[in-house]
């Protein structure tokens, strides 16, 4: 034998990562199980009462995602009761068992089990990637909560671009987001700016339970109280 060794290749492993402060990666957060439990969820969802659509913006052009929400609904760029832009039905419920995933997630991702019990998500956007679909550098501000945004990735990997809080230009990240992978943006990172301009075809194992296409689901604590559910509209300025 030579003393040289060759080394079997093994796959890049994909550790936590903190992007920013307080925006935190951590990989293959979902099991498989987890995964296929809640695309089977979001089916349901996406069947009703309120459609899965593409959201149209004020500018008339529309998101090329399609969303659904839980709790309140989001329209540009505020939250209802019901879901006007989309049929007007009441838009459905958080369930609680995602209002605990939440919890732990902030828990894992920042390594403190007290700020995860403090968690209070009240909303959730679903939205689904098709191949075309990317979304432009955008802040989530329409909440009057400064709790963390809890982003849980199904299906295709995305290039989850990841800026600063001044503005949509450099610096940002580019983080690949696989299915599985859980990011939590909050503290100094709550408001950056971020988006996704690309998604990997068929990149995902169909065994997440979706073949083609991402879903994204965001958490968030909208601060509205139900007492107070008139629509609460803001400035913004997204873009699709
Ligand atoms: C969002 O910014 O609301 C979605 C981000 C993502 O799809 O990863
Ligand atoms: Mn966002």
């Amino acid at each position: 034998m030579s003393g040289l060794e060759i080394q079997p290749m093994l796959p890049m492993e994909r550790l936590r990562r903190e992007v920013a402060p307080g925006a935190v990666q951590l990989p293959n957060w979902l099991s498989l199980d987890q995964q296929r439990e809640i695309v089977e969820a979001c089916r349901g969802w996406a069947a009703g009462p309120v459609p899965l659509r593409h959201t149209r913006l004020p500018t008339g052009n529309v998101m090329s995602v399609q969303t659904v929400c839980l709790g309140w609904h989001w329209s540009p760029y505020k939250y209802t009761r019901t879901a006007e832009d989309a049929g007007g039905a009441a838009v459905a419920p958080m369930p609680d068992w995602l209002v605990e995933l939440g919890q732990t997630a902030v828990a894992e991702a920042y390594g403190d089990p007290d700020a995860g019990q403090a968690y209070r998500p009240d909303t959730a956007l679903i939205n689904f990637y098709d191949d075309q679909a990317r979304m432009g550098m955008h802040q989530d501000k329409d909440e009057k909560s400064n709790q963390p945004v809890v982003s849980l990735s199904i299906g295709d990997t995305a290039v989850f671009r990841f800026g600063n809080t001044e503005n949509r230009n450099r610096p940002y990240t580019d983080v690949e987001l696989v299915s599985g992978d859980l990011f939590v943006f909050g503290g100094p990172s709550r408001f950056a700016y971020h988006g996704v301009p690309k998604v990997l075809p068929r990149s995902a194992d169909p065994a997440c339970g979706l073949a083609a296409g991402r879903l994204n689901l965001t958490l968030r604590t909208t601060g509205l109280s139900l007492a107070s559910s008139a629509e609460l509209p803001t400035a913004h300025d997204r873009s699709t």
